[in-house]
C-alpha cells in the first residue's frame, strides 16, 4: 500500500495541548458507496493555554472541495495528511469543511467502509480522519449532530451515536435520520450504520428507574442469533451497577454487527459495532468458547461507557488507561458471572493461560513496549496484548494492594475527578491510591508506577529455609528484569503442610531486588504456594522438587496454583527432554499424578481438563535460551501420546461420565464437562492411531454427525483431525457441506485444519492448498486469520520448517495483505517477532524473509514499523 512518507515517530514526552477545540460537529452525509459526500459544520475556538498557531487538520485519501470560515472562503495549504490554515481566527469561529471520500474502495476498514451492501464505520484509533478533516486525536471532545441520508430501499436503518432526533423521506427514493449525541466524545468513538439490518430489542429498568431500550442489529438471518449477546449485554448492565455503581447514561444503547472487522468489537458511544464473530452465537453454530468469549466482549465494550467514554484518554500512550482497565471489568465481570470459587479459578487460569502465550512472547521480543508505550510510528500496532492484558494484570494488582472496597473507593474518586476528561494513567494511579492513604499502594506509588514504563516481564526467584528450633519459615524473594529498578511485586503466598495443612496465607510486597519474610509458628516444614491466583505478572523460579509439586497439586487450597503444579510437572519434563534433545519418556509418578487428577471424585470437570492440557508450545519456547520449535513440537507430542496410552482406561471413564442429557446451556459447569469429555475423545482417537483401534475413530465419527450442538460436533471433528485420522477427509467434507452458509462456521473448519498439529509437512501442505480453496479471501480478515494467521501465529511446528517454506509463504501473505489492509498485515507480520532466539536453520531463513519484505518501497506505517524493529 502507497504511504506518502507518514513514517515519523511519535513520542510520549512531545505531548502539546492542541491550538484549538472543536466544541460542536454538525456532520451530514449524503452516503454513497463510490463517492460519499460528507459536510461538517464545526465550533472552534483558540485554546487560550496554547500561543497563536495555525490551525492543523488531519484527513486521508479524501477529496477535499471546500473550507469556509464564518461563511467565508480562507486559504488553506495542504502537507501530506494535514491541512493547515493559518489565518484561523483568535475568536471563536465557525470551520465548514466539505469533501467526498470512496467507501467502497476502503478496503483497509478504517473510517468509512462497505461491507455485506451497507455502511460501517471503525474510527479507533485514527480513522475519523479518513471520513473528513478534524483534529483527530482523543483530547479534542465534541458533541456532534449527525444527518445522515441514503437510498431507502438498500439502507432502510440509518443509525449514530446519541438519540434520534427525526426522520423523513426525500427524493428519489432516499430517506434521512438525524441523531444527536449529548455526551461531548474524541473523534475516535464516532460511528454511523447505514445498512439492510433488523434488530432485537429489549427494554429494562435500571437500579434507579430508569428506562432503556437495548438493540442488537444484525443482517435478517441471524436474528436469533442474537439472544445470547442480548442476555449478555443486560448482565453487563446489572454487574455495572452493582460493583461500580455505574448506571447507563443513555435512552438508547445499541449493538451491530459486521462480517468485515479488523478487531473484536469497538465502544462507540451508544452505538457499539462488533464483529460478528464476537456476536452471534446459536449452540448449533458457536462453540462454549465462543459463548463465553462474547459474553465478555459485549461485556468489554459496554463497561467502556464508562472506562474509556465518560473519561478517556489524554493521548495514545496512555491507551491502557482505558483498555488495562476494561478488560480487568470483564474478566472480574466473568468470574462474577461463573459463580461458583472453583469456575472463577477456572476464569482466572484461562486469563493467565492467554497471557502467558500471547504477551510474555511480546514483553521478550522484537515489539516489547511498557503498559504505556513512550514511542509509536503506527498506533494500531499497540493495541497489544501488554497494553490490554498485562495492562489488566497491573489494575489487578492495584486491588490486590488496596483490596476490593478500597479499589471501589479507587474507582469512586476516579470519576468524580474526571468525568467528562481526557486524562493520562498518572491520574488513575493517583485516584487509586489518595482513596487508599496508608495503603501498600500509597506508600510505595512511584515504584508501582514502574509496571507502566518498564517493558519485560520481572523474574521472580523464591527459596524457603525452615528452621525446626525457632518453628519459623523464611522465604527469601528476589527479582530482576533486565537490569532496571525492582518492581512493586504483590505475592500472595499461602504455606502448605505435607499432608495438606493450609498453615498461613498472606499478601507479601517484593518492593526491592532481594527480599526476606519470616513466618511463625510453623509446626513442620511447609510448601510454599506462591504468588496465589498469580498475583504479579512475572516469572516465577520457586525452585520447588516434583514431590513438593505433588503436594500442592493434590492439596493447595488456592486453585489456580493446584493447576500450575500441574503445569510445572508437565513442562519440568518437557524442558528437560528438548534442553536433553532427548526423546520424551513420561515417568510413572507424574502418569499416576495425572491419573489422581482425571480420576477424582470432587474436582470439577472444568479443572480437569486444564490440568491435563499440556502447557502451550508458545509458553515453552518462553522458558528457552534457543528455540527449536521442532524439537518442542516433539516432545509435547510425546507427552501427549504416551498420556493417551497410559491412561487409555480412565479417559474411557471421563469420556463416558461427561455425556450430557438434554438441552444446550453453555454455563461454566456443562461446558467444563464438554471441554473433558472433547479432550478424552481426542486422546482415545490419539492412541488409536497408535494401536489400530478402529472402534474409538468410528465413535468420533458418528459423535460429530449425531452432535447436537458446536461444541460436541467440532470437538469430535477436532479428534479426528488432530490425530490425522483417516475419517477426518469425509468429516471436513461433510462438515463443509453442512455449513457452507454460515461463514463463521466455516472459518473454524479453515482453522482447525490449520492449526491441525505438524505430522510430516502435511498441515502445511494443507494450509498452502486451502490459501486457493474458493472460499478463502484475504479481504475478509475473519477469514484471512481463520487460515494465515492459525498456521504462522499458532501452529509453530507446520510453520517452522527446515526448508524455510513456511517462512516464504508468511512474507507472500503479509506483502499482499498489506496492499489490502495494513492493519491486519501488520499483525500477521508480528509471527516473526521473536525470531532471534531461533535455533538454526530456522534463525537465518527468518532473517532472509523478514529482510525480503523490508525490501519492499512500498510498505504500510503498519508493516514497515514491526519489520524495522524485528530486524533493529
Ligand atoms: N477499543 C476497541 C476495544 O478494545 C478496540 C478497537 C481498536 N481498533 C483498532 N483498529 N486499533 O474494545
Ligand atoms: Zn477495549
Amino acid at each position: 500500500m502507497m504511504r506518502e512518507g507518514t513514517a515519523t515517530l511519535i513520542r510520549r514526552e512531545d505531548y502539546a495541548a492542541p491550538a484549538f477545540w472543536i466544541r460542536t460537529v454538525d456532520l451530514s452525509f449524503d452516503l454513497d458507496p463510490a463517492k460519499t459526500l460528507v459536510t461538517s459544520k464545526m465550533q472552534v475556538e483558540r485554546n487560550t493555554a496554547v500561543a497563536h498557531g495555525p490551525l492543523v487538520l488531519h484527513g486521508e485519501e479524501l477529496n477535499l472541495l471546500r473550507v469556509l470560515i464564518n461563511g467565508e472562503s480562507v486559504s488553506f495549504r495542504q502537507d501530506g495528511h494535514l491541512l493547515i490554515i493559518e489565518g484561523a481566527p483568535d475568536a471563536d469561529f465557525a470551520l465548514e469543511i466539505r469533501n467526498t471520500c470512496a467507501p467502497e474502495k476502503n478496503t483497509a476498514l478504517s473510517g468509512l467502509y462497505t461491507s455485506g451492501g451497507g455502511f460501517f464505520t471503525q474510527c479507533e484509533a485514527e480513522g475519523f480522519r479518513r471520513i473528513t478533516y478534524f483534529l483527530d486525536r482523543p483530547d479534542v471532545m465534541a458533541v456532534y449532530t449527525v444527518t445522515l441520508r441514503a437510498d431507502k430501499k438498500k439502507y432502510p436503518v440509518l443509525l449514530s451515536n446519541g438519540n434520534l432526533l427525526e426522520t423523513g423521506e426525500l427524493d428519489n427514493g432516499r430517506h434521512f435520520a438525524k441523531w444527536h449525541d449529548p455526551f461531548p466524545k474524541p473523534s475516535y468513538l464516532f460511528a454511523l450504520v447505514a445498512a439492510d439490518l433488523v434488530a432485537r430489542e429489549q427494554r429494562v429498568k435500571s437500579r434507579s428507574g430508569k428506562d432503556h431500550l437495548l438493540q442488537v442489529y444484525v443482517r435478517r438471518g441471524d436474528l436469533e442469533k442474537t439472544e445470547h449477546a442480548m442476555n449478555s449485554l443486560i448482565a453487563s448492565l446489572v454487574w455495572d451497577e452493582a460493583r461500580f455503581g455505574l448506571p447507563l447514561d443513555l435512552e438508547r444503547f445499541m449493538v451491530v454487527g459486521v462480517s468485515d472487522f479488523n478487531m473484536g468489537a469497538m465502544e462507540n458511544k451508544g452505538l457499539n459495532i462488533f464483529n460478528t464473530s464476537a456476536l452471534l452465537a446459536s449452540p448449533a453454530t458457536a462453540t462454549d468458547a465462543d459463548f463465553s468469549r462474547i459474553e465478555s466482549i459485549v461485556a468489554h465494550e459496554y463497561f467502556h461507557n464508562w472506562t474509556g467514554n465518560r473519561v478517556t484518554c489524554r493521548d495514545w500512550f496512555q491507551l491502557s488507561l482505558k483498555e488495562g482497565l476494561t478488560v480487568f471489568r470483564d474478566q472480574e465481570f466473568s468470574m462474577d458471572m461463573a459463580g461458583t470459587p472453583s469456575a472463577r479459578a477456572v476464569c482466572r487460569i484461562q486469563d493467565v493461560r492467554s497471557l502467558r502465550a500471547m504477551q510474555f512472547p511480546e514483553d521478550g521480543g522484537a515489539m516489547a513496549h511498557p503498559v504505556r508505550p513512550d514511542q509509536y510510528v503506527e498506533i494500531n500496532n499497540f493495541y497489544t496484548a501488554t497494553v490490554y492484558e498485562k495492562g489488566s494484570e497491573v489494575v489487578r494488582m492495584y486491588q490486590t494492594l488496596v483490596g476490593r472496597a478500597g479499589f471501589e473507593a479507587g474507582m469512586k474518586l476516579y470519576f468524580e475527578r474526571h468525568d467528562g476528561q481526557a486524562v493520562t494513567c498518572d491520574d488513575f494511579a493517583a485516584a487509586i491510591a489518595d482513596a487508599n492513604p496508608g495503603s501498600a499502594l500509597a506508600s510505595r506509588l512511584d515504584a508501582f508506577k514502574r509496571w507502566y514504563s518498564q517493558p519485560g516481564t520481572p523474574r521472580v526467584q523464591a527459596r524457603g529455609h525452615y528452621d525446626a528450633a525457632t518453628q519459623t519459615y523464611t522465604l527469601t524473594l528476589s527479582q530482576s528484569n533486565k537490569g532496571q529498578a525492582p518492581q512493586v511485586i504483590p505475592v500472595v503466598t499461602g504455606l502448605v503442610g505435607h499432608d495438606g495443612t493450609a498453615l498461613a496465607e498472606q499478601l507479601l510486597v517484593l518492593d526491592a531486588a532481594e527480599q526476606s519474610f519470616t513466618f511463625e509458628n510453623i509446626a513442620a516444614e511447609p510448601v510454599p504456594s506462591l504468588l496465589r491466583g498469580f498475583s504479579a505478572p512475572v516469572l516465577l523460579d520457586d525452585g520447588l522438587s516434583d514431590a513438593e509439586l505433588l503436594v500442592l497439586l493434590k492439596h493447595d487450597a488456592d486453585a489456580f496454583n493446584r493447576w500450575e503444579a500441574s503445569q510445572r510437572l508437565a513442562l519440568n519434563r518437557i524442558l528437560a527432554a528438548v534442553r536433553a534433545g532427548q526423546p520424551l519418556v513420561l515417568d510413572a509418578a507424574y502418569v499416576e499424578a495425572m491419573r489422581s487428577v482425571l480420576r477424582h471424585p470432587e474436582l470439577d470437570a472444568a479443572f480437569k481438563e486444564l490440568a491435563l492440557t499440556l502447557p502451550g508450545e508458545a509458553y515453552i519456547a518462553e522458558q528457552l535460551e534457543v528455540v527449536d520449535p521442532q524439537a518442542i513440537h516433539a516432545a509435547v507430542e510425546a507427552a501427549q501420546i504416551q498420556l493417551a496410552q497410559a491412561l487409555r482406561e480412565d479417559w474411557i471413564a471421563a469420556f463416558e461420565a461427561n455425556q450430557i442429557q438434554g438441552g444446550y446451556t453453555p454455563d461454566p459447569v456443562s461446558a467444563g464437562r464438554r471441554a473433558l469429555a472433547n479432550l478424552a475423545l481426542s486422546m482415545l482417537v490419539l492412541d488409536a492411531q497408535r494401536s489400530g483401534d478402529t472402534v474409538w475413530p468410528g465413535r468420533a465419527y458418528q459423535r460429530f454427525k449425531d452432535a447436537t450442538n458446536m461444541t460436541d460436533r467440532l470437538g469430535a471433528l477436532a479428534a479426528l483431525v488432530n490425530a490425522h485420522a483417516e475419517l477426518a477427509e469425509s468429516a471436513l467434507s461433510r462438515f463443509h457441506a453442512q455449513f457452507k452458509g454460515e461463514p463463521l462456521v466455516i472459518d473454524k473448519w479453515f482453522a482447525l485444519q490449520a492449526r491441525a498439529p505438524e505430522r510430516e509437512g502435511k498441515s502445511f501442505a494443507r494450509v498452502k492448498q486451502l490459501a486457493m480453496h474458493a472460499d478463502f479471501s484475504l479481504k475478509n480478515p475473519n477469514r484471512a486469520r481463520s487460515l494465515i494467521f492459525s498456521l504462522a501465529l499458532f501452529n509453530p511446528a507446520a510453520f517452522h520448517r527446515a526448508d524455510a517454506a513456511g517462512y516464504v509463504f508468511w512474507a507472500d501473505q503479509v506483502l499482499a495483505l498489506d496492499g489490502i489492509n495494513p492493519q491486519v498485515a501488520g499483525r500477521l507480520a508480528r509471527a516473526m517477532d521473536r525470531w532471534t532466539t531461533l535455533a538454526e536453520p530456522y534463525r537465518s531463513a527468518a532473517r532472509e524473509a523478514i529482510a525480503r519484505v523490508a525490501a519492499k518501497a512500498e510498505l504500510s506505517n503498519d508493516v514497515r514499523e514491526i519489520i524495522e524493529r524485528q530486524l533493529a
